[in-house]
């Protein structure tokens, strides 16, 4: 049996949509980003949702929004120790530091009782990450915040359909960002997306996933059959505001053949939802026979998990390592990925920051010891026996 761990569906919505962008030559970002837009803010029940062309630019974009508000170059943005590297990444390139905060080893998200200690005059923004779908602990988050007059910036790539205290991910915070890359849940092949609190963003968003430009309308009318602004040379000076550049922008648009697929994701997403939360709950409820060699998340009462995938932890009692147990189920058709590094000490890009290794040890942990599995909409409850089988076969012959 095969258990792949990343899946794309393309609905005949999408292929009509492509069908047609094709043949009216309008591909560039328009009205189906729009589309697209407008869906996703309505899902999360966000003010602004704007397009991009991945969930590390919206990380970038989202972060970069803290210039419009007396952020200066330099200033620290904390973010967990333990996540995929492009959290990282993205506070360096919105022209920030990033502060690296330990995780809990039992919610795989940044220690809350940790953040305080790494606040500085220079902190402006705390970004949480909701990692495999498990949203932080926003609570605690916000209040945090609140007492030191900062932003929080969900990093929800993850997190499609996750709840907390009933309300969706990406509208727990002043912005989140969400990846549409294959592997998740609402997928434009590539792409993500910023969503917004407040309306005030979304003219900041645009403006920067369009190199910082003035001109930042909700609905750009360049890119319809005629081609006509009439706001355009209304400058100052009369001259074109589409290069007058207000903000350091970036280049990140989202074109018209990833809002169509992601729109036909869209169609489907209800069901794609659910039955991953039907493989991930199955394999969750079952996990506890692993124990003490295994662990891995559980769902709590105030929340939702959002199914991306399922993440599995070698404990210190297991006679066994990650790389055998890997070997493992890949030998037997089921693909892994691991549990993303301690950035500033598993990744080798942020060494210049200093830190050392023994100062993140629950993310070090994970980073050394951590899978995760996939629960996608092309499987069910026949591969998640068998990951669960397969498991339970490695466990008898290689636990002491
Ligand atoms: C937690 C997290 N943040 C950010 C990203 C970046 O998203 P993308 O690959 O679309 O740039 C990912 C990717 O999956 C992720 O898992």
């Amino acid at each position: 049996m095969k258990v792949p761990f990343g899946t794309i569906t393309i609905s005949d919505l999408s292929k009509r949509l492509i069908e047609e962008i094709l043949s009216t030559r309008r591909v560039s970002s328009g009205k189906y980003v729009r589309m697209l837009e407008e869906k996703f803010a309505g899902l999360v029940g966000a003010a602004e949702a704007v397009a991009v062309s991945s969930g590390t630019d919206a990380l970038v974009l989202a972060l970069a929004t803290l210039h419009d508000f007396g952020a200066s170059r330099g200033d620290e943005v904390i973010v967990p120790a333990l996540s995929f590297v492009a959290t990282g990444n993205a506070v360096l390139h919105a022209g920030f530091t990033p502060v690296f905060v330990d995780i809990r080893r039992d919610t795989l998200n940044i220690d809350p009782a940790r953040i305080e200690e790494a606040i500085t005059e220079k902190t402006r923004a705390i970004m949480p990450v909701h990692l495999m779908g498990k949203p932080a602990d926003m609570d605690a988050i916000s209040a945090i915040a609140a007492r030191h007059g900062l932003t929080v910036i969900e990093d929800a790539a993850e997190a499609h359909g996750a709840l907390y205290n009933g309300k969706p991910a990406g509208s727990l915070a002043d912005l989140g960002a969400f990846s549409l890359y294959v592997a998740h849940i609402i997928t434009s092949g590539e792409g993500g997306m910023v969503t917004a609190k407040r309306e005030e963003y979304g003219d900041i968003l645009r403006s920067l996933r369009s190199h910082g430009r003035t001109c930042s309308c909700k609905r750009c009318s360049l890119n319809t059959a005629s081609g006509y602004c009439a706001k355009r040379f209304h400058g100052n000076g009369g001259e074109d505001v589409r290069f007058v550049f207000d903000r350091i922008g970036y280049s990140c648009k989202m074109n018209e053949l990833e809002a169509a697929i992601g729109l036909g994701a869209f169609e489907l997403y209800r069901e794609i939802l659910d039955k991953r939360r039907c493989n991930l709950l199955h394999v969750l409820d079952r996990f506890g026979r692993f124990s003490p060699f295994l662990a891995t998340i559980r769902e709590e009462p105030w929340e939702r998990i959002g199914p991306h995938a399922i993440p599995v932890v070698v404990q210190e009692e297991a006679s066994f390592s990650r790389a055998e147990l890997t070997h493992f189920l890949e030998a037997h058709g089921i693909e892994t990925r691991t549990l993303f590094a301690s950035m500033p000490t598993q990744c080798a890009g942020f060494a210049y920051l200093g830190y050392t290794p023994g100062e993140f040890p629950n993310a070090e942990y994970m980073g050394a010891n951590g899978i995760h599995i996939g629960v996608h909409q092309d499987l069910g409850r026949k591969e998640m026996d068998y990951v669960l089988a397969t498991i339970a076969a490695f466990l008898e012959t290689h636990q002491k």
